[in-house]
């Protein structure tokens, strides 16, 4: 596998140009080695109108609906199966269930597709995290990039497992009930056991990752729409001082400790931290950990940490895209990633 990634030229589709889409298309411009070739929608919205702003040529996802557009004085590049056509990978970023009806299309053109979490895990030849599985993508057609929960847990869950062993995870994810712009999800005045039967399905979803690795998990949700936070109970196999696992977690590239310095008291803080910073849409691509939280009773270790729910699986669809083309192991991905994305606070 080649280390320079500069000669090469992976032409990315984005189809869905919501949430995760939009944010995947701006972050593939980024990277030397690709090319976004163009994004699809539905319909015409305020953000088929960005794609245009941003340049990004806009194709049709449904044919019947091409006049919407030019009814909106929006100038199509063509149709999503056009788009598709071109790319050498796809990036399917519609609604949970949509992208299983678009895999006939894909496999119709021959075109490697990533999928986001909201698919079912046995739609894929495999599930992806790059700190977790980069390899078992390498080359496969149909890739799952885990969701927010999962990818959080992922991360944190590697190098725990490299460096102490990890007997018995427990988590329980406070979930927040919809995003930002999500007006019509709740709850708005309740706290909803969610879902109420146990365990949630967030550990099977972090066994398509480590399938060996014990975990159980409790899901919440909550009226926020900011982020999640777990609170994590994992019992190592080694009983190492608290001061060296966060040092260990601290690491990390994609995980931030945030300092008991920072006054940081919850996710409302960390979003004004990071639209400080000039974060792009106050993203927050990195698992927060509080660094004061990190303790350890024995050989059981207590956490909590914070997930931004709408950024942190970006970065590892960028790692995915070189992991189906073969055009990166592991390590040149994810550094290429964050330099050129700037993560790390
Ligand atoms: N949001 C999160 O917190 C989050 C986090 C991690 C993973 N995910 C997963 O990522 C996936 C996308 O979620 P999202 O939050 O980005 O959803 P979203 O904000 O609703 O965006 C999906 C976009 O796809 C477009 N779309 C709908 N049907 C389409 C079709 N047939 N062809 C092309 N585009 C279509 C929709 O726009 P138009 O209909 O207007 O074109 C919409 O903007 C889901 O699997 C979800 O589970 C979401």
């Amino acid at each position: 596998m080649d280390g320079d990634l500069s000669d090469m030229s992976i032409q990315v589709a984005v189809n869905g140009y919501g949430t995760i889409g939009k944010r995947v298309a701006d972050a593939v411009t980024l990277q030397p080695d690709m090319e976004l070739i163009g994004v699809a929608k539905t319909r015409p919205n305020h953000e088929a109108e960005l794609a245009i702003d941003k340049g990004y040529p806009l194709y049709a996802a449904i044919e019947e609906r091409i006049e919407l557009f030019d009814d909106a004085g929006l100038e199509l590049a063509g149709t999503v199966d056009e788009l598709v056509a071109a790319a050498d990978v796809v990036v399917d970023a519609c609604p949970s269930g949509i992208g299983a009806e678009n895999k006939s299309l894909y496999e119709e053109h021959d075109t490697p597709a990533l999928y986001q979490g909201g698919e079912d895990a046995d739609l894929v030849d495999t599930s992806f995290n790059a700190r977790g599985n980069f390899a078992d993508a390498i080359g496969a057609d149909h890739v799952r990039v885990v969701s927010c929960n999962t990818t959080g847990l992922s991360r944190l869950l590697a190098p725990l497992e490299e460096e102490y062993g990890v007997e018995k995870a427990r988590v329980t994810l406070v979930r927040r009930g919809g995003d930002p712009a999500q007006s019509g999800r709740g709850p708005i005045n309740d706290i909803l056991p969610n879902p109420v039967s146990l365990p949630s399905h967030h550990g099977p979803d972090v066994n398509t990752i480590f399938p060996e690795l014990a975990i159980d998990t409790l899901g919440l949700k909550v009226p926020a729409t900011l982020m999640h936070t777990h609170s994590v109970n994992v019992t190592l196999e080694a009983s190492p001082d608290a001061d060296a696992v966060a040092d260990l977690l601290d690491e990390q590239a994609r995980t931030f400790l945030i300092p008991e310095s920072s006054d940081i008291d919850g996710a409302g803080a960390l979003k004004e931290f990071s639209m400080d910073r000039g974060r792009p849409r106050g993203d927050i691509w990195e698992n927060c950990i509080w660094r004061e939280s990190v303790s350890m009773e024995g050989s059981d270790l207590y956490l909590f940490q914070a997930i931004h729910q709408e950024s942190d699986v970006v970065p590892e669809n960028v790692d995915a895209i070189r992991a189906v083309s073969g055009a990166a192991d592991s390590e040149t991905s994810i550094e290429r990633t964050n330099e050129t994305m700037a993560i790390g606070f």
